[in-house]
């Protein structure tokens, strides 16, 4: 691996001790060099002989290239950006200068997101397979919870890819941020690429499963309930600025991360990891823990993101707003509780419907008083505190023990 320190200590043994304070203004012999090497530039474009017309047609075209017009084009102005000058929403700085930082927290999750890299085919699923196949070793029950859940969580993370990609992205005027959302748009690809891949593993029927958010209406209701909150604000002509149009963007990240990411997928996550814990179906099992571990952080991010528009835009967070938000976390979790009392009619897997509304009332509490609202389902506790500890699992110490590939150690690369 490259080491800067080797290029340090070789500059220091031959510069002389005021290179420092040389360095700092350009000199003679810089100013010749960049001379020199602008005449090099321009003569690369001109055209000679050896050129085919096609070439010739490619530099020439080169001639009339307006860099400034060019420039123009840029989001935010060509300044060099001021720290203060940085916002979440409607900034006027350039957003192609990632640094200095503003959020430090947004290029931490990033960071994160990059260490706990993992992909779906690192995940032996033999022991799955055999187990869907035979004809006892599962109940009735437990098959209908695997494809309800297969077939919400297949579509429910392309609805949230789009979102960020179509609308999100461009509205958020953070290049910190926007390189989390970057990361958080391929690990939804890669928890889309799960769900086939435990689909195909199992060979399950794929029609039926990835129409379930069109034919089941425990899943159509989640999904037309977030497709919602998306729909004006992916509209290319759709933009920030005013009141009206920034209360809609935050109306759509309370959607999304609070409620989709935050709600809808912690009755399934909590019936799949259930299921692993009772050694059954264990490849699926693992594959959705790391999918949680990624949600958690995503969620996360979205908070924080809430409340920083929130900290620099105040005038949006006024009582209708906190009423309507308020309202969507409700709603959200009602859809929620329908949807375990469609996947669970009876108990299952030491489960039931009633225990799975405790914990999603639990949730819904916490979502509403990290953006700083208050809670609506005074006294109710976590009836599967073993969720919390799979969340906060380290990929070191892997919960079902299996093999987990280290890409933070494992992905230098070698020059020789
Ligand atoms: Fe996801
Ligand atoms: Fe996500």
């Amino acid at each position: 691996m490259l080491s800067w320190d080797e290029f340090d200590s070789e500059d220091t043994t031959t510069a002389p001790a005021s290179a420092a304070a040389e360095k700092a203004a350009p000199t003679q012999a810089d100013k010749a060099l960049d001379q020199q090497a602008a005449a090099k530039a321009e003569q690369a474009r001109s055209v000679d002989d050896a050129d085919s017309a096609a070439i010739a047609r490619a530099k020439a075209a080169l001639d009339n290239l307006d860099v400034e017009e060019g420039l123009e084009e840029l989001e935010g102005s060509a300044a060099r950006v001021n720290v203060d000058a940085k916002q979440m929403i409607n900034c006027r700085a350039d957003l192609n200068q990632l640094v200095p930082f503003k959020y430090e927290w947004a290029w931490q999750k990033y960071l994160d997101g990059c260490s706990n890299h993992w992909m779906p085919q690192e995940v032996n699923m033999t022991a799955d397979i055999a187990l869907w196949k035979s004809n006892d070793g599962l109940t009735e029950d437990e098959r209908r919870i695997v494809k309800r859940n297969l077939g919400f969580f297949s579509t429910a993370d392309s609805l949230v890819a789009n979102n960020l990609v179509l609308a999100v992205y461009r509205l958020i005027t953070n290049p910190e941020c926007r390189q989390y959302i970057l990361r958080q748009a391929f690990e939804e690809a890669i928890h889309t690429h799960a769900y086939q891949y435990c689909i195909e593993s199992l060979g399950m029927d794929e029609g039926e499963i990835f129409n379930m958010y069109h034919e089941i209406p425990s899943v159509a209701k989640k999904a037309a309930w977030g497709l919602k909150y998306t729909r004006s604000i992916s509209d290319p002509t759709f933009n920030t600025g005013t009141v009206e149009t920034d209360k809609e963007l935050l109306r759509n990240l309370i959607a999304y991360y609070c409620v989709l990411e935050g709600v809808f997928f912690y009755c399934g996550f909590t019936q799949i990891l259930s299921m692993g814990r009772r050694n059954k179906l264990t490849g699926v099992a693992e594959q959705f823990q790391y999918i949680l571990r990624d949600e958690s952080m995503h969620l996360n991010f979205g908070i924080d993101v809430i409340n920083q528009i929130k900290i620099e835009n105040p005038h949006l967070w006024d009582a209708a707003m906190k009423d309507e938000a308020t309202q969507m976390i409700l709603q959200g979790t009602q859809l929620e509780i329908e949807y375990a009392r469609d996947t669970m009619p009876r108990g299952v897997l030491g489960m039931n419907a009633a225990m799975m509304e405790d914990y999603l009332k639990f949730i819904a509490n916490r979502r509403l008083t990290q953006i700083g609202l208050k809670e609506e389902y005074p006294g109710t506790s976590n009836p599967f505190p073993w969720m919390s500890e799979i969340m906060d699992l380290k990929k070191e110490k892997n919960f079902f023990e299996t093999r987990v590939i280290e890409y933070q150690t494992g992905g230098a690369l070698s020059w020789d």
